[in-house]
């Protein structure tokens, strides 16, 4: 790899890990082209890279679901640098809640962005990278990509999805060996992610512990795009969890239900019902990081309120 400048395109660049990704790949002075549905926070990201050192940047706001919207931002990007080196596809929004109660246009507009976001922006990237026989393409799952937990049907859905594209793309491109799939998949990450979730349910979430920083998942994915047989689990946490989903599937499903209550959601925080920002971007709130406290003061909270319902019940 030489020590230009390369041009690297993010999804959902405006916030959590893509901003970061966005952030470090400026530092070491590449050209970034930010993709998101909100401009004003594009902008906000694309002037703080422009301070950390990018080349250039290129704001296209887009949704990633809708097909001629990506089409149109990749070939903004092409048409300003004539390449594209690494493409990550991290825009991505969560609903809590069972499948009767999550409203049909809010569940399938999970599955659209997590999904269908990908495999739009899969056609009309790799058409590039084949032709430049170069290049890299990196999807972000989830560890929810690998197991169930309650009340995330469509984001759990939509991930298992992402792990069956990540390897349907490696089969299909393996013709062109200078063409790289990557694929990273994080557990519990401390951005605005879960305060921008759709909530349908009896309790909010929460990164689950053990929580990483944005910075650090995004120096995996700009690893992995180099390197893409380091692609897989981001944490070794993740390990164990889909170890017991695997082995011990009785076992697993009947600790999942209480262990994620207590360790991925916020027992105390009110609950607001409604879409959050599955149907439409509230980029006011998109931050690089989630600002959540600690994730083993949120699981004592969680405890001490769980013994308060019990007492509460008996009495
Ligand atoms: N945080 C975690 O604990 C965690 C764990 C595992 C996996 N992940 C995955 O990591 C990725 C990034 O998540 P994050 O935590 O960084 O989330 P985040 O901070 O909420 O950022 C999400 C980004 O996606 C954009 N976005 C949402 N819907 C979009 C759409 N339809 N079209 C284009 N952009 C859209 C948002 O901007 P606009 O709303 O303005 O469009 C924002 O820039 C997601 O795929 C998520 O599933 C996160």
């Amino acid at each position: 790899m030489s020590g230009a400048p390369r041009v690297v395109l993010v999804t959902g660049a405006s916030s959590g890990i893509g901003e970061a990704i966005a952030r470090q790949a400026s530092a070491r002075g590449d050209h970034v082209v930010l993709l998101a549905r909100g401009r004003e926070a594009l902008e906000r990201v694309a002037a703080d890279c422009e301070r950390l050192g990018a080349a250039s940047t290129l704001v296209v706001p887009t949704d990633v679901g809708d097909d001629a919207e990506v089409a149109a931002a990749v070939t903004a990007a092409v048409a300003r640098h004539a390449r594209l080196d690494i493409v990550v596809s991290c825009a991505g929004v969560v609903a809590y809640g069972r499948i009767p109660d999550v409203p049909v246009d809010v569940f399938d507009r999970v599955v659209t962005t997590n999904l269908l976001g990908p495999v739009n922006l899969a056609r009309h990237v790799l058409p590039v990278l084949r032709e430049q026989d170069s290049g890299s393409l990196v999807l972000i799952g989830s560890v929810i990509g690998h197991i169930g937990v309650p009340d995330m049907a469509a984001y759990v859905l939509s991930k298992w999805g992402v792990r069956g594209l990540f390897r349907q793309l490696r089969v299909d491109n393996r013709d062109r060996p200078g063409v790289r799939i990557g694929y990273v998949a994080p557990g519990g990450v401390d951005t605005p992610i879960y305060r921008q979730a759709a909530t349908y349910g009896d309790s909010v979430g929460r990164p689950p512990f053990p929580v990483a920083s944005p910075d650090r998942v995004a120096r995996r994915v700009l690893e992995v795009a180099d390197h893409p047989w380091r692609s897989g689990q981001s944490g070794i946490s993740n390990d164990v969890i889909r170890l017991g989903f695997a082995t011990v599937p009785w076992v697993y499903d009947r600790l999942v239900g209480p262990l994620f209550s207590v360790v991925a959601q916020d027992l105390v925080a009110p609950v607001v019902r409604g879409p959050g920002n599955v149907l439409t971007s509230r980029q006011e709130l998109n931050a690089l990081r989630g600002g959540q406290g600690s994730a083993l003061l949120g699981i004592g909270a969680n405890l001490l309120e769980v013994g308060r319902r019990q007492l509460r019940r008996r009495s």
